[in-house]
Order: C-alpha cells, then structure tokens, then sequence
C-alpha cells in the first residue's frame, strides 16, 4: 500500500477536477490512500509522510502557478536542505486553454513543475502513449487536461481527460509502492 499526496492549484476549477480524479485513481490501488492538499494548505509533515507525490497546475502564461511555486520555495526547500523527498516518486499534471492541442506554453509548464522535483531528488512517473485516452490529452510528462474550446470559451475537461487522471494516478501509486517494497532509497 501507498500514501500518495496530491498537491494542485485552481482558479475555475479544472484543474482540482483532475486532482480528485486522481485521488480516485489513486484509492483504486489496493490499500492505498490518497490526500487531498491545495498547494497553500500542504505541510513539510504531507511530504514526509507519504510515499509519492501528484502535483497539478493550471498553465498561467506559459509557467505553473505562482501558488504552487511559492509552495515549493518555501515547503518543499527546507525538505531540499535535509534530502528528506530523495527516491519518492512524483507525477504532474496541468491544465491549460491555450490555442493548440499543446496549449500555450503546457510543456515548458510541465518542464518547471518537473524540474524542481528533480531537484528534490525524486523519480518522475512519466504518461506512456499507449494509455488509454492518452491522445485525447497526454504528454509523456503527464496529463494534459484543456478546459476551453476553440474560442476560448472555458468548458471545463472531459470525461476522457479525468479517466486520464485516474489511470496516470495508479501508475504513480504502483510506482510508489515497488519503490517501497524493494527499499531502494530507505
Ligand atoms: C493568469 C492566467 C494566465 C493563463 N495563461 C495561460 C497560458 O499561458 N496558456 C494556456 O494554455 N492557458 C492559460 N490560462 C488558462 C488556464 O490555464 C486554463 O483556463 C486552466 O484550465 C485553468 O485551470 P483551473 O480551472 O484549474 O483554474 C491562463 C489563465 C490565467 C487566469
């Protein structure tokens, strides 16, 4: 079993849609929990206590959340100093409504948020392409959920996109557990 926290940032609510999917995804992994923080409400006591980690943003003009960064240059950097996260696996996830299938700006999104993990010294959990619904709104970064239509009319994310969430949320949480099981990084 796994402890999997499940940090994100909305505005309208996309993106929370695509966490609670996720932490279906994750509770549908025997034995596993999965908790819910908004990244102003997650504690250095979340990260230390749980076994992975999922993180999703909302694409604000090409970068992630400034929520969420300050989140990660505050709790997560005091975890940085003490190399507390070492060998705990993340994912991302990130929402957008930019024109074009990428959005605008989604990767280099998905590039920041990844990239500050990294530097805590945890294992990116990666979307492969043969999930299912994974042409609907996948990066191998992780899950891609647009929110609007073409004319940038806001319509939420699909159906298909939080089926996304949820299958992305148990490769991380299986991830997490044979990690554990195997004491690699303990
Ligand atoms: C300040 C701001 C900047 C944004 N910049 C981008 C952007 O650069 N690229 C993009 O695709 N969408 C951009 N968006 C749209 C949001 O990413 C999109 O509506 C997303 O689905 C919102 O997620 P939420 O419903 O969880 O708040 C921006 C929205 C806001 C409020």
């Amino acid at each position: 079993m796994a402890k999997i926290l499940i940090i994100y940032a909305s505005d309208y609510g996309s993106t929370e849609k695509m966490a609670q999917a996720a932490a279906e995804g994750v509770a549908a992994v025997a034995g596993s929990e999965a908790v819910l923080r908004t990244a102003e409400e997650v504690t250095a006591d979340d990260f230390l206590s749980s076994d992975g980690v999922l993180v999703g943003t909302p694409v604000h003009m090409g970068s992630m959340d400034w929520r969420l960064k300050k989140m990660i240059d505050t709790v997560c950097s005091g975890l940085w100093m003490q190399d507390k996260v070492n060998g705990k696996v993340i994912g991302a996830f990130a929402s957008g409504s930019g024109y074009g299938n990428g959005g605008g700006g989604v990767e280099l999104t998905f590039l920041s948020v990844l990239n500050n993990f990294a530097e805590l010294g945890m294992i990116i959990v990666p979307l492969p392409k043969n999930t299912v619904n994974y042409k609907k709104g996948g990066l191998h970064w992780g899950v891609y959920g647009r929110s609007a239509d073409e004319d940038l009319n806001n319509h939420g994310v699909s159906e298909e996109i939080l089926a996304l969430s949820r299958q992305h949320a148990i490769h991380v949480t299986r991830a997490a557990i044979a990690l554990k099981n195997a004491e690699v990084f303990s």
